[in-house]
């Protein structure tokens, strides 16, 4: 099988280290970034090796066009091309929307919902020229039946599921497929940077599996739909949430 090199944004922390570490599982070589500025890549790439992995970091802030643009000029220099882009990387900055802040609402669609087209556009056109490219961009349960104090969060989540349908119909012809994939409440430091009692008597107790999802079943999904054998499948949203919301 081709050796296929993958870029993972926010790919070393919660689900973009593990959907990194599954697509290096996978065979693939495997990029990702950093926000720009945050120390630890050294450490991180290290505790990695150490465990049989090899990813190349770059620093990026994705809610930042030039950043991305700068990006994409360093990967190609580096001599890589993109075959697998999966749009990660994302923020919540939670709060009822009567109290929220403007800066709020800026930074999550700067990072969640920019960054969709800051990031992609550099990859796509390689993509389409070489005939085969996958993208999975990382919705949420919460882009698709909203959630109290996410607003912002909920909006943007749910603008990468129109971003996705809309430029999977755009490459359909062209060997490259587009799906989002929207988790429900998955064990990272996101999700328990939520209020443990908020946790626990709002949100795990509205999941019929009764607990929060691991950060290795949604990585699994993602790297199927980065596989071969799901050349067919474009436009969808995949939901992962153990019941929570069914659609
Ligand atoms: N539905 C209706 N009313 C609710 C409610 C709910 N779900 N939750 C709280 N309320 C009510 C409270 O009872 C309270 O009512 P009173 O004022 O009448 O007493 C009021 O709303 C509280 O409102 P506040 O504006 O004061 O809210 P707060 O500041 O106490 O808390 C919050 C706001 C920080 C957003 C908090 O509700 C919260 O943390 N909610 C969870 C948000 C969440 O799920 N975030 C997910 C992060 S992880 C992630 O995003 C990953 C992913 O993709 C799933």
């Amino acid at each position: 099988m081709t050796q296929r090199c993958a870029l993972i944004t926010g790919g070393t922390t919660g689900l973009g280290e593990a959907i990194a570490r599954k697509l290096h599982d996978a065979g693939c070589t495997v990029l990702v970034t950093h926000m720009a500025g945050s120390a630890g890549a050294a450490e991180w790439l290290e505790k990695q090796a150490q465990e049989g992995y090899q990813f190349k970091v770059y620093e990026v802030d994705v809610a930042d066009y030039d950043s991305c643009q700068e990006l994409g000029r360093n990967i190609e220099a580096d001599g890589f091309q993109v075959d697998i882009l999966v749009n990660n990387a994302g923020i919540t900055r939670d709060g009822t929307f009567r109290k929220l802040a403007k800066e709020k609402w800026d930074a999550v669609l700067r990072t969640n919902l920019d960054s969709m087209y800051n990031v992609t556009t550099s990859y796509v056109e390689g993509m389409a020229a070489r005939g085969w490219g996958r993208i999975v961009n990382i919705s949420s349960v919460n882009g698709t039946k909203g959630q109290f104090g996410q607003t912002n969060y909920s909006a943007a989540k749910a603008g990468i599921q129109g971003f996705t349908k809309a430029l999977a119909q755009e490459v359909a012809r062209k060997g490259v497929t587009v799906n989002a994939v929207s988790p429900g409440y998955v064990a990272t430091a996101m999700v328990e940077a939520v209020n443990p009692e908020i946790l626990e008597k709002q949100i795990i107790s509205q999941i019929p599996m009764g607990r929060l999802g691991r950060p290795g079943e949604v990585a699994a999904l993602v790297a199927f739909l980065c596989s071969e054998d799901a050349g067919y499948i474009t436009g969808a949203n995949v939901a992962i949430n153990g019941g929570m919301h069914m659609y």
